[in-house]
């Protein structure tokens, strides 16, 4: 039965893409939700608390190697370019960067406008005489950027390994799609976390104050919330694994007992130590980011690593093909 537009008088928030990725995903095997929508409110919220975990490496290390590259990069990337950033931008990193260049123009480019232009102005005000273009749209495909920067050299911004979310084929099809909307000649700074011993990448993703577990959690929730779910919380535990031959961390939501429960009027049966899938985070060696940023049409130029090496931060070109020997 489709769920009625209004409801109680209040129009439906639910998303048509989230209930189609829900349904889906709960009747695939393995069962699996794309890890974009953690993000509501309160998903941001706790991605937020995350990053300042103690067991969090990733957001204070990227920040750190921010910091150290910066002399290198005022000089490798010349003044004027345009900041391309895909994602709605961190208050944390974008200021960062654009401190330690002399940028032209900045475009933020996110598929939520709200959040885009909520970012968008409160960078504004530490930036008054920058340019900046926001643009709603999804950065999977080739964006089309907007006039007032057409002319300008461009630099791409990609922080927080955010690029691990994607599996190598995607991840893959996306650095291309940046190449398309930045055209030749243009610079990428991305940030990419690394492969280390699970004993670190493990808690990282299973903290001790059950942050991490909270906001995998709050997957149901919303679902509840949004798709008009019955889903009992405490028939899911949140669990993180290291799948090395993926080379990757996985979260998965894995239901303690037989669990029945219905979303947007479907029915669901889920037996004891069955997972949902809710997100992969792929981690990366020194040579296979290079190879990775290779097969997406970047060649790397320069790299910033942390004294344990841990996360790197790796600024690379698009450069006209290569001819094959
Ligand atoms: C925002 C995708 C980079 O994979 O480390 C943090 C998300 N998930 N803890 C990551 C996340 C669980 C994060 N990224």
């Amino acid at each position: 039965m489709l769920k009625p537009e209004i409801e109680d008088g209040q129009v439906s928030l639910a998303d048509p893409a989230f209930r189609a990725d829900v349904l889906n995903g709960l009747n695939a095997r393995p069962r699996a939700i794309p890890a974009r929508w953690f993000y509501d409110r309160r998903g941001s919220e706790l991605f937020e608390a995350i990053t300042d975990l103690p067991e969090y490496y990733p957001t204070r290390t990227e920040i750190a190697l921010l910091g150290d590259a910066c002399p290198d990069l005022a000089v490798r990337v010349e003044p004027g370019r345009a900041v391309i950033e895909f994602g709605s931008g961190s208050s944390t990193k974008t200021p960062r960067l654009l401190n330690c260049i002399e940028p032209a123009a900045y475009v933020p480019i996110d598929i939520s406008g709200d959040f885009l232009r909520a970012s968008a102005a409160e960078l504004g005000k530490g930036f008054p005489d920058l340019p900046i273009h926001p643009v709603e749209a999804n950065f999977m495909h080739p964006v089309p950027l907007p006039a007032a920067v057409a002319d300008l050299p461009k630099l791409g911004f990609f922080p927080g390994s955010t690029i691990g979310n994607m599996t190598p084929f995607a991840a893959t099809d996306l650095l291309r799609a940046m190449r398309t909307s930045l055209g030749e000649g243009a610079l990428l700074l991305i940030g990419i976390d690394r492969v280390k011993a699970p004993d670190v990448l493990v808690p990282a993703y299973d903290d001790a104050a059950g942050v991490t577990a909270a906001f995998n959690l709050n997957l149901l929730e919303r679902i509840n919330r949004e798709l008009g779910g019955t889903i009992l919380l405490d028939a899911f535990r949140h669990k993180a694994v290291w799948n090395d031959a993926a080379s990757r961390i996985e979260m998965h939501l894995e239901a303690v007992r037989d669990v029945r429960f219905t979303v947007d009027g479907r029915p669901f049966a889920i037996t004891a130590g069955e997972s949902i899938h809710t997100e992969n985070s792929h981690k990366y060696g020194e040579r296979g980011t290079r190879v990775l940023l290779r097969s997406g049409g970047w060649t790397p130029i320069a790299e910033w690593n942390d004294p344990k090496g841990w996360f790197a931060l790796i600024l690379a070109e698009a450069r006209p093909a290569e001819t094959a020997p």
